[in-house]
């Protein structure tokens, strides 16, 4: 077994068996929306589909990036892939570094495709790879491996710099993604992976030519804590310490959320964190398009085709509800509901410059 192989079954392993969460919220109790006593539309007429990059979903939802590269990441995508299809809803493969270096682990991600021939498949690749040299050959085969609707360029200084062995080359990524938007026809999303993205950062991908964002939040998986778990396995001290100092780093989910949608015109999938429908629902008042899940899609998948089925169901349940409660009768309605920004997350968009009273001052 190669080296990235036993790093990802050692991902899965401590993210299903060991404390990954950072101790900080999302942000996303300090957003509120405002209850609808009387909302005026039935709770039948509620709708949640929406369309995203052309393909139609039952619910703006989507499985985050997890898994790929061994027999077990391949059971995993299996369950994902097959819910996903027959639920309706968006799902991404985790880094396909490993299928480009060795092409026989190949199946493990295009199982995706396989079980899910029709809805959103979203291809993944690190930006650090871009930085040590790969380009538009190695994208295009992450593509057509799944036949991706849009490329994932996971984003994860945070995760490299404190792993053993990590991958910190970042220098020279703009450029890369301008060499890629000009060469493939498929669309780029930036993706962080539990830090975050501030709006600086996300205004340049857009001038690059990046199409949409997966913001990846603090208030979630940490990376520094997983990575904790393994450099303590493996008796790295350094490792270890810096794993413990820098758990909750980043930007919170509900604060990306507001300032990439706020400076950009790029899609936005919230995630990081994102454990109810409720935050999803939020997340769309906020000009999100789509929220994201990973370790809770895990953690139902390793449990099988039944358990995923009934969470993603409830999940969506829950989004219906909420969007009755607050008057929406679907998803463009969400841009529409007043919503509330307090406490600390307002606290920090102030300091940044960002105009937050006009959330709650919609009618
Ligand atoms: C086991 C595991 C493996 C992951 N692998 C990847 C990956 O290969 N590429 C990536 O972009 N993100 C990866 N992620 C990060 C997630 O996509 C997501 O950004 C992060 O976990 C925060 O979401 P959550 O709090 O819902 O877990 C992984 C997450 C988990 C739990």
């Amino acid at each position: 077994m190669s080296g990235i192989e036993k790093r990802k079954l050692r991902h899965i392993r401590v993210s299903l068996e060991e404390e990954v969460e950072t101790d900080i919220a999302t942000g996303f109790e300090d957003i509120r929306l405002i209850h609808r006593a009387l909302p005026e539309i039935d709770l039948d007429e509620v709708s949640t589909e929406t369309t995203f990059y052309g393909k139609k979903l039952a619910a703006p939802l989507i499985i985050s990036a997890i898994t790929g590269g061994t027999d077990e990441a391949k059971e995993i995508n299996s369950v994902l892939a097959e819910v996903a299809e027959e639920k309706k809803i968006g799902i991404s493969v985790g880094s396909q570094r490993i299928a480009v270096a060795q092409p026989e682990t190949v199946p493990t991600f295009s199982i995706v495709r396989e079980k899910a021939p029709t809805t959103f498949v979203m291809g993944n690749l690190g930006c650090p790879q871009l930085s040590l040299g790969w380009g538009v050959d190695e994208a295009q085969k992450c593509i057509d491996m799944i036949k991706a609707d849009a490329l994932a360029l996971h984003m994860n200084p945070l995760q490299e710099a404190v792993q053993v062995d990590g991958d910190t080359k970042y220098r020279g990524v703009f450029e890369k993604i301008t060499d890629l938007s000009k060469n493939l026809k498929t669309p780029l999303i930036m993706k962080e992976t539990g830090a975050g993205i501030a709006w600086e950062d996300a205004a340049k991908m857009q001038h690059s030519g990046a199409s949409g964002l997966e913001i990846s939040g603090v208030g979630g998986t940490s990376w520094s804590a997983v990575e904790y778990h393994i450099a303590k396995e493996v008796g790295k001290k350094d490792m270890e310490y810096l794993g413990g100092a820098l758990w909750n780093w980043g930007i919170p989910t509900a604060i990306s959320v507001i300032e990439t949608t706020q400076k950009t015109s790029l899609s936005v999938i919230s995630s990081g964190g994102i454990r109810t429908g409720v935050e999803i629902v939020k997340s769309l008042a906020l000009g999100a398009d789509m929220g994201g899940m990973a370790k809770p899609f895990l953690e139902k998948a390793v449990k099988g085709p039944e358990a995923l089925s009934q969470y993603v169901d409830d999940i969506i349940r829950e989004i219906r509800v909420a969007m009755f409660l607050v008057g929406a009768r679907n998803i463009d309605d969400l841009s529409k509901v007043p919503v509330l920004v307090m406490g600390k997350t307002a606290d920090w968009l102030r300091l940044r410059g960002i105009n937050i009273d006009g959330y709650a001052k919609r009618v």
